[in-house]
C-alpha cells in the first residue's frame, strides 16, 4: 500500500526567502507523527504570501501530487500580505465553516488575539484543505481541537481510510445504520 500523502504548506515571506526557518511546517509534521498510525508522508512546501502562488500550490498538492490532506501555515491574520484564507476559498468547492469556528473557539481559550485569525477549511475534490496560523504553539492547539473530526471528512470525500493513536487524538466516525 502506498502511504498516504499529506500536504504541508508553509505561507511565509521570510520564511520563503530563507531570512527566518520554517517552524511552522516542522511543527505540523512533528504533530501528525504522533497523531497518526495510518503510514503516510509529508509533501512540504515553503511559499511566499501571494495569492497566485498560494492558489496553485494548492491545486497541485491536490490534484497532482494527490494529498487528501492539505494543512497550512501562517497568512491567516488581518496584516495586508495575509492572503492564505482567500487563496483556499478560490481553490475549495466546499467550505467547512465549522473548522474555523471550532478553531477560534478553542484557539479563545489560550490568547484573545485568535480572533485575528481569519483561518478556514475547505475541500477540492478528494482533498481537505486546512489554514492553521503562522504560530508554533497555534498548530497543536489547532489541530487538537479539529482532527477528531478529520479522518470522517476525509472519508465522506472518498479519501484514504485514516487511523490515530486515540492517546493523541480520539477520531469520531458516527456509527453506520
Ligand atoms: N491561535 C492559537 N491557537 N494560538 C495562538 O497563539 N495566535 C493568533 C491567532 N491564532 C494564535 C492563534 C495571532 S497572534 C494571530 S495574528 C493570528 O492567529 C493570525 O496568525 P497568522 O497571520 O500567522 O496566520
Amino acid at each position: 500500500m502506498q502511504p498516504v500523502r499529506i500536504g504541508i504548506v508553509t505561507v511565509s515571506d521570510r520564511a520563503s526567502r530563507g531570512e527566518y526557518e520554517d517552524l511552522g511546517g516542522p511543527a505540523i509534521r512533528e504533530w501528525l507523527e504522533k497523531a497518526l498510525t495510518t503510514a503516510w508522508e509529508g509533501v512540504a512546501r515553503v511559499i511566499p504570501d501571494e495569492q497566485p502562488v498560494v492558489e496553485q500550490e494548492l491545486k497541485d498538492l491536490c490534484d497532482k501530487e494527490g494529498c487528501c490532506l492539505i494543512v497550512t501555515t501562517g497568512g491567516t491574520g488581518p496584516a495586508p500580505r495575509d492572503i492564505t484564507p482567500e487563496a483556499t476559498e478560490v481553490v475549495c468547492e466546499k467550505i467547512l465553516d465549522g473548522f474555523g469556528e471550532q478553531m477560534r473557539a478553542v484557539s479563545l481559550q489560550y490568547v484573545p488575539t485568535a480572533i485575528l485569525s481569519r483561518q478556514i477549511a475547505g475541500v477540492r475534490g478528494k482533498s481537505l484543505i486546512i489554514n492553521l496560523p503562522g504560530k508554533p504553539k497555534a498548530i497543536a492547539e489547532c489541530m487538537e481541537a479539529v482532527f477528531p473530526a478529520v479522518p470522517y471528512c476525509i472519508d465522506l470525500i472518498e479519501g484514504p481510510f485514516l487511523e490515530t493513536n486515540p492517546d493523541v487524538v480520539k477520531v469520531f466516525r458516527p456509527k453506520q445504520s
